[in-house]
């Protein structure tokens, strides 16, 4: 009899896991109603009185054993069951992770930037969101000037000083001069807003970088070679450039800058219209009345500004035919500039 229950024990142990079914029928061959514990328990009447307390306990051990094998297949199964719900392939091949490109604005911003940083200029930056009097009262636009006209400007708020999208970001030269005495050399690169029609020459939102430079004795040609310098770095050595008279409320003498097209290098094709000449950027000698505007002596300083949009000097070195689309973000459009970064 204690054979037949170490011959079972054992059996117990030798289980290995098994299917639900399986664990059942297990269960009732053992602790069924008529199952082996069960058969021995009644033999228990028979055994001879000193072999009860061995034969007991070996019984006990029996059915601990068995109820125990059960519970442990169970919680196997259970757990095997889990893991199936939410296996992974493992052979899988992995998802492609693409990496983006950076916009030709940033690039081109980032190139503007260093290129002035050599030349000692620090970056200055602004608000968005201005009010008139650091986009035009302090940089002397007349009262009636166009430029305040509803159409070129996004007004937010009306009043004496109007809150209102900035239209250039000269609006932080004028936050430098507010701030900083003499000598100022700063860039000034940011999105601008012009109330405009949406086309592939024009759009309401661009990016312009403006510069500053104040000191004593600052003249013209100081400008000039600035530019000149800036334009060899940027569009190739053999650039040269053209200055042709303009106006602005906050510079006088004004001037808008061309570079020899870069395309046929000055003996006129389509992208100049047959000129040879390229416009880029205005420019010119601060009005002593902006200087005084923001608490700076115009006789004892002087100094040059020039301001040009992102776009348009993205648009000559790559030749992009439309600015829109700088804006839509096509990746096609944005992959063509991986190799400039
Ligand atoms: N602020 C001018 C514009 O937005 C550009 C400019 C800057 C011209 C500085 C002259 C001097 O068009």
């Amino acid at each position: 009899m204690i054979e037949k229950i170490a011959g079972l024990l054992q059996e117990i142990e030798d289980l290995k896991a098994m299917r639900e079914q399986e664990i059942e029928e297990f269960r009732v061959r053992f602790l069924g109603k008529k199952g082996e514990v069960t058969r021995l328990f009644e033999e228990f009447r028979n055994v001879l009185p000193e072999e009860k307390k061995e034969f007991g306990k070996k019984l006990n051990e029996l059915k601990n054993a068995a109820t125990a094998k059960i519970e442990e297949l169970r919680a196997i199964l259970e757990e095997s069951t889990e893991a199936a719900e939410c296996s992974f392939d493992l052979t899988k091949p992995g998802d492609a992770c693409e990496l983006g490109t950076r916009h030709p604005i940033s690039i081109t911003r980032e190139e503007i930037i260093s290129i002035f940083n050599k030349l000692g200029y620090t970056l200055a930056e602004g608000p968005e969101i201005e009010d008139d009097h650091h986009v035009f009262e302090a940089l002397n636009f007349p009262a009636d000037h166009p430029a305040r006209d509803m159409q070129d400007t996004f007004f937010i708020s009306s009043g004496a000083n109007p809150i209102l999208l900035r239209t250039h970001t000269s609006s932080v030269q004028v936050r430098t001069m507010e701030r900083q005495k003499p000598p100022v050399r700063v860039i000034c690169p940011g999105r601008v807003f012009r109330n405009e029609a949406i086309s592939a020459r024009a759009h309401c939102i661009f990016h312009q970088v403006e510069g500053l430079y104040i000191d004593k004795n600052v003249s013209f040609a100081d400008l000039k070679q600035a530019i000149l310098l800036f334009v060899k770095e940027m569009f190739g050595e053999n650039t040269q450039i053209r200055m042709r008279p303009s106006y602005f409320p906050f510079t006088e003498p004004s001037t808008e800058v061309d570079i020899s097209c870069n395309i046929c290098g000055g003996k006129g094709c389509n992208i100049c219209k047959g000129t040879g000449w390229l416009e880029i950027m205005g420019a010119g000698m601060v009005d002593p009345n902006v200087l005084s505007a923001s608490g700076i002596d115009p006789k004892e300083y002087s100094g040059f500004a020039f301001g040009m949009g992102i776009e348009r000097i993205a648009m000559l070195k790559w030749q992009v035919r439309d600015l829109r689309h700088y804006f839509e973000n096509d990746v096609r459009f944005l992959r063509e500039f991986e190799t400039s970064m």
